[in-house]
């Protein structure tokens, strides 16, 4: 294992009257410290186990302005106190690569948890969790946002970044985030695919019908498709009836669009015992479905559905307390409001 990553611990929390040496918020300066540790090309392809996407996705957060503008953002985003973090048991559903986890709890969380479908990224953060200095109060999990493996009532605040449109079911989601905070918890959802930008629903619509259709590409808006989801449908029929015929497994590829693995399968096999043809077809427009993973590639969320949404809030006990436009949730101090808008809304649980 390698050195530790943020260096000089004697130098990492916040100076403030002598009174610090209890508390676990660590100075934004060593925070950017620490993404520069991570993600320093060789330690990054060191810790990745995702083929490369660690440096690829976080990369960025190695510039210290970036960094710098991260941190900062994601604090005003929760919007909470120090000290208030400092009480707070986090949950970050769709963690990815478990930056927010640990920025959270470099900004005092007494106990951050993330938790990610993706069993690649979660296997990333565990080797460079025992690098960092507050790697001992982060804790990561493969599962579920719609299953989630916690208790009831045990969590102060549930963060959600840039993956309530990645969740193919985010109202059971809601529901488990409802269930697992604690009566007066915070649920803080925060996504920039606004759905009521023209120009971000175009190229979402663009990059779904590559990703659904193919062919394969490097880039296509910032994403990279090595193989398209009608060709992975194809791929898991025939791995599953190597002596179907090609005819057959086209049309059950192409009618099973929007379905996971398990659901191609159930269709394959109503059509093979009982002639039923799937007629799930792909329509432009509509966010398709990784069939492996059993995600939206990157669906939008309009605000227009927001008020709707609050009802649902509000169905679910939940009070909505704010809702805020932001250039970008990433870097939401960018100034630039016209073309780009993003959304964060936090709601409290009651
Ligand atoms: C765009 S990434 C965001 C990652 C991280 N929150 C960030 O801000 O960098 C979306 C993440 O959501 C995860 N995800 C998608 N569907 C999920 C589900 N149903 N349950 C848990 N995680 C999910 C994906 O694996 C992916 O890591």
């Amino acid at each position: 294992m390698g050195s530790r990553v943020a260096h000089n611990s004697d130098s990492i929390f916040q100076s403030g009257g002598g009174c610090d040496m209890g508390r676990l918020r660590v100075a934004d300066e060593a925070i950017v410290s620490m993404y520069q540790g991570l993600l320093e090309p060789k330690q990054a392809q060191r810790y990745d186990r995702t083929g490369g996407w660690f440096a690829r996705y976080s990369g960025r957060l190695a510039d210290p302005e970036r960094g710098r503008r991260y941190i900062r953002g994601l604090s005003n985003t929760i919007g909470v106190s120090e000290s208030r973090l400092e009480k707070m048991r986090v949950l970050d559903v769709g963690c990815g690569f478990g930056l927010t986890c640990v920025t959270l709890a470099a900004l005092g969380a007494k106990e951050v948890h993330g938790i990610d479908a993706f069993p690649k990224m979660i296997d990333t953060i565990n080797a460079y969790l025992p690098d960092i200095e507050v790697g001992d109060r982060v804790h990561v999990r493969t599962g579920q946002a719609d299953a989630l493996p916690y208790k009831g009532d045990s969590f102060d605040l549930v963060f959600v970044m840039e993956a309530l449109s990645h969740f193919i079911k985010p109202y059971d989601f809601l529901n488990e985030a409802r269930r697992v905070l604690r009566p007066g918890g915070l649920l803080v959802l925060v996504d920039d695919n606004n759905g009521a930008n023209p120009r971000t629903l175009r190229t979402n619509q663009e990059v779904w019908d590559r990703f659904e259709n193919g062919p394969p590409t490097e880039d296509i808006h910032g994403h990279r498709v090595l193989e398209s989801y009608v060709d992975k449908r194809s791929r898991i029929i025939r791995t599953q009836y190597p002596n179907m015929k090609d005819a057959d497994v086209d049309m059950l590829a192409r009618g099973t669009a929007y379905m996971t693995k398990a659901e191609v399968l159930d269709a394959c096999a109503a059509y093979l015992e009982r002639g039923v043809k799937p007629e799930s077809l792909y329509r432009p427009g509509r966010c398709p479905v990784e069939p492996e993973q059993g995600q939206f590639i990157e669906n939008v969320l309009n605000p227009l559905d927001l008020s709707w949404r609050y009802c649902l809030f509000w169905q679910l006990a939940f009070e909505p307390r704010d809702s805020r436009k932001m250039a970008s949730s990433r870097e939401p101090w960018f100034p630039d409001l016209g073309s780009e808008v993003k959304l964060a809304n936090e709601t409290a649980c009651t």
